[in-house]
């Protein structure tokens, strides 16, 4: 059997002997989000080190967690800590939890981020609803024998993000006053900032933020037909186009001054979703 798959499977078994509880909504939280995730109703969690054959490096040590619950009515899962390609780990370690989330029930996937952006109208402060994905600089996480049980070998990319997903996203934050770019998302592998040549290249490319997540997960949950949806927090604009040079502090502190908004546009989105 693909290695990849006895992998999911593994863990699957490990957490559906622990967790009984079906989700309809995966969420993946992005930098300064986190906490949210201890803000919902919660019904169960668990920690990804407790998960038998998940992928938790032991450079990096990760600390992240699944938590279970309901936001509104609607049951959720929530990857409280992401993983990230740049961390060390190979690129279909990097979607197992989203699939493992999938296997789990849920059908629909809300992926946040922070991200810098490119698009010469953004300002650091913006949210981005994601309309697309340029994925081109990172492995494609379906590389490999094809788990035909997960989906087909050579899936469609038309519709990576819902277009009714999209809609509920982009009335939620006119009902929250929250304004909303949108635009085209591009993952590179990090985890070093572009220098400015490159984010002169994402711009040139149709790209309007850069990040360094996200767009494999989407992949990987659209080859399992999952409904998509996506939110970029512009941090910071990129490389280049201000003066400053760019700290991971900075984009934490940014983050964390828009968590507020951030977490009242996933709540109403969530709570939402039960309505299409
Ligand atoms: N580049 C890549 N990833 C990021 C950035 C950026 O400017 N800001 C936040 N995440």
């Amino acid at each position: 059997m693909n290695p990849a798959y006895q992998k999911l499977l593994s863990c699957y078994d490990c957490m559906k002997k622990r967790i009984k509880f079906t989700p309809k909504v995966a969420l993946v939280l992005g930098s300064g989000l986190g906490e949210y995730a201890e803000t919902i109703q919660i019904v169960a969690s668990l920690n990804y080190s407790d998960i038998i054959d998940f992928p938790v490096s032991t450079v990096v040590g990760h600390k992240g967690r699944f938590v279970f619950g309901y936001i509104g009515e609607v049951p959720v899962v929530i990857m409280q800590g992401r993983i990230h390609y740049y961390e060390g780990y190979d690129i279909e370690d990097v979607v197992l939890p989203i699939r493992l989330m999938k296997l789990m029930g849920a059908e629909i996937l809300f992926l946040t981020n922070s991200a810098g952006g490119v698009n010469p109208e953004f300002v650091a402060g913006d949210f981005m609803l994601i309309r697309d994905q340029i994925s081109s600089f990172v492995p494609s996480p379906l590389i490999g024998e094809n788990i035909d049980s997960l989906g087909t070998r050579f899936p469609d990319m038309s519709h990576i993000y819902d277009p009714k997903l999209q809609q509920l996203i982009r009335e939620s934050a006119q009902q929250l006053d929250i304004c909303l770019r949108e635009g085209v998302y591009l993952q590179f592998t990090g985890p070093n900032y572009e220098s400015p040549a490159e984010v002169r290249m994402a711009r040139l490319l149709g790209a309007d933020a850069v990040g360094m997540s996200t767009a494999v997960e989407a992949i990987a949950a659209n080859h399992m037909g999952m409904k998509i949806c996506g939110v970029s927090f512009i941090s910071n604009l990129g490389c280049g186009m201000t003066d400053e040079p760019l700290t991971h502090e900075q984009v934490k502190e940014a983050a964390d001054m828009a968590a507020p908004y951030f977490k009242k546009l996933i709540t109403l989105v969530v709570t939402s979703i039960k309505t299409i």
